[in-house]
């Protein structure tokens, strides 16, 4: 069994073939265009996305989408986080934070899978705040402004140990229960 990883980022096929490899299920690379409607729900713009793939015939395969919402800034950056990252970058993210006392936010992955004429929808979570300053060199995007529990930032902590705790970590981890659940994984072995 394959599933095709519709994203522009290989680095995510990467992530996705280590989580999947001992169930049996490879991964690979397919490039598709597909619109990222406008709205403030991860899952919403991934079943539109969802429902887009599937009119245009394509069936088995994984797409996801993730984003730093930050409980002082309502949510902020959010589904934009792509465009924040852009634009505004870290620093302009800890600019809008001067002064707030309030440094909770999370990371949120939502992953939709379409397996077997089979749709799965799940959001994974991590928890944690922002910092006050850009700390570590690892890591991608928002990880030098985030700290899970307050000590190390993601971009201080070794990827695999992020993996084990981080937004699409989880995701993955609830994908494969449901899976497993729905004897999807068992059929395909
Ligand atoms: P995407 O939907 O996974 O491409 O993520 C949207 C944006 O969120 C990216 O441009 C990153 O800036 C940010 N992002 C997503 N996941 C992470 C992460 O694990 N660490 C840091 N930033 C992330």
């Amino acid at each position: 069994m394959k599933l095709k990883v519709i994203t522009s980022n290989p680095g995510k096929v990467a992530e996705y073939a280590k989580s999947f490899a001992d169930l049996g299920i490879g991964m690979e690379h397919y490039r598709l265009p597909y619109d990222e409607v406008q709205t403030s729900d991860l899952e919403e713009v991934v079943s539109k996305g969802m429902d887009e793939i599937e009119r245009k015939g394509v069936r088995d395969y994984i797409i996801d989408d993730s984003g730093l919402f930050v409980d002082a800034l309502k949510g902020f950056p959010g589904v934009w986080s792509a465009y924040a990252q852009k634009t505004i970058g870290n620093p302009g993210i800890l600019k809008l934070m001067e002064g707030v006392g309030d440094r909770g936010a999370e990371f949120r992955c939502c992953i939709g899978c379409d397996i077997s004429g089979q749709r799965i929808i799940v959001t994974g979570v991590c928890r944690g705040y922002i910092t006050d300053s850009e700390r570590g060199d690892g890591g991608f995007g928002f990880d030098p402004i985030f700290t899970p529990d307050g000590g190390r930032t993601f971009a201080e902590i070794p990827i695999e140990e992020k993996n084990g705790m981080s937004h699409r970590g989880n995701a993955v981890k609830l994908l494969i229960e449901e899976m497993k659940k729905r004897n999807l994984v068992r059929a395909h072995q």
